[in-house]
């Protein structure tokens, strides 16, 4: 996967499946500047190209997008520096049934245009909104076995469901924006 081209990354698994890893994997091998929105401040002991902002608000809804929005506004849209954005715990900034925080909405709109990556991280694919998945260039699933998780799996490709239930620890599959499906071995941590 080449960080390099400017695209839209979705990452979704279970709890501990690694997600974080594989990220903290791609922007290693990355040498383009990178901004982290960090939740859990643990993206750490990582190379000088690789910026981190740990949030200050977790907990006011209302608080937690102001904060997204102004701080990717004033980093990251449309940098000429900051080249791939890492948005980690991203149903926390971005849940599911609710209208997208401008500043993702922009990004989701306009990457191509900023020549900038964007990677979403979350565990159930049913807790962030749906157009960070179903726009997004690719979909890397660790295992999930949620029922809700699974049908939504099946409607964007038939049979990734049980690609994706029955995926091995740390493995994962990734669906490109024309449909393919490739499983990958772990990485080597
Ligand atoms: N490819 C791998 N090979 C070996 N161990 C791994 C691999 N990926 C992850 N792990 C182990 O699993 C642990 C959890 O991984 P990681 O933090 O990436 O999970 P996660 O999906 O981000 O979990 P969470 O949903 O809690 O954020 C890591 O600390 C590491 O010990
Ligand atoms: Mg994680």
């Amino acid at each position: 996967m080449d960080l390099n081209k400017p695209q839209k990354i979705s990452v979704c698994g279970f709890n501990g499946s690694g997600k974080t890893q594989l990220v903290k994997y791609l922007i290693k091998n990355y040498s383009g500047k990178v901004f982290v929105y960090d939740y859990h401040n643990e993206y750490k002991d990582l190379p000088d190209n690789v910026i981190t902002y740990v949030p200050k608000y977790k907990y006011d809804e209302t608080k937690i997008v102001e904060e997204y929005n102004l701080i990717l506004k004033k980093f990251f849209i449309n940098s000429k520096l900051i080249k791939v954005l890492v948005v980690d715990e991203s149903n926390a900034y971005n849940p599911n049934m609710k209208p997208l925080p401008f500043a993702s909405q922009d990004l989701n709109d306009n990457q191509m245009h900023y020549n900038q990556t964007i990677i979403h991280i979350t565990r159930r694919m049913t807790d962030i909104n749906t157009k960070l998945i179903e726009l997004a260039h690719k979909r890397i699933f660790f295992k999930l076995f949620g029922k809700n998780d699974l049908q939504y799996l099946d409607a964007l490709k038939k049979g990734l469901a049980d690609a994706v239930f029955n995926l091995e620890q740390y493995h994962f599959a990734i669906l490109d924006e024309f449909g393919n499906v490739t499983i990958c071995e772990p990485i080597a941590l």
